[in-house]
C-alpha cells in the first residue's frame, strides 16, 4: 500500500517537473487572411469590402488569387458575385471595392 502511495507521488512529481522545464516558444503564424488587407490609401473601398464581402466566406477567396491580376479582373469578379451569387451590393460600393482590390492585391 505505502509503496503505491509513493509511486503515485513520485509520477506527479516528475509531471511536475517536466511542466516547469517547458521553456515558451514562438511560433511564426500564417498571414492574416479571413480579414481584408487594409489599403493602400483607400480606406473607402476596405471599408465597403469589410462590409459587404465578408457575409458569405473570408477574405480568403481574395487572397488566394494570383497578384498582380488588375482592374478588369477585380470588376468582373465583384460582379460575378453579384450577379451569380446575388451579393447585395449596390453600384457606388461595387466601383469602390473593385478599385480598392486591385490596388491591394
Ligand atoms: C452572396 C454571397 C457572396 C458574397 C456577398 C460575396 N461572395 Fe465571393 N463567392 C461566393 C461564392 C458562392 C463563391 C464560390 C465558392 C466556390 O466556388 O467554392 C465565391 C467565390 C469568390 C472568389 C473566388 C473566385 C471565384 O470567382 O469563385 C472571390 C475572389 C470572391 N468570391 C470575391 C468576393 C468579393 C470581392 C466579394 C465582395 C464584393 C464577394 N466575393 C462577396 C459568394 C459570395
Amino acid at each position: 500500500m505505502t509503496t503505491h502511495v509513493l509511486a503515485a507521488v513520485a509520477a506527479l512529481a516528475v509531471v511536475t517537473v517536466g511542466s516547469a522545464a517547458a521553456a515558451p516558444r514562438d511560433y511564426v503564424l500564417p498571414e492574416e487572411m479571413a480579414q481584408f488587407r487594409p489599403g493602400r490609401g483607400d480606406k473607402a473601398g476596405h471599408a465597403a469590402a469589410q462590409a459587404n464581402c465578408l457575409t458569405c466566406h473570408s477574405a480568403d477567396y481574395v487572397a488566394m488569387q494570383p497578384p498582380g491580376k488588375g482592374a478588369a479582373f477585380w470588376e468582373a469578379e465583384v460582379t460575378k458575385m453579384i450577379k451569380v451569387y446575388h451579393a447585395p451590393i449596390g453600384e457606388a460600393d461595387a466601383k469602390a471595392i473593385s478599385a480598392y482590390l486591385a490596388a491591394t492585391y
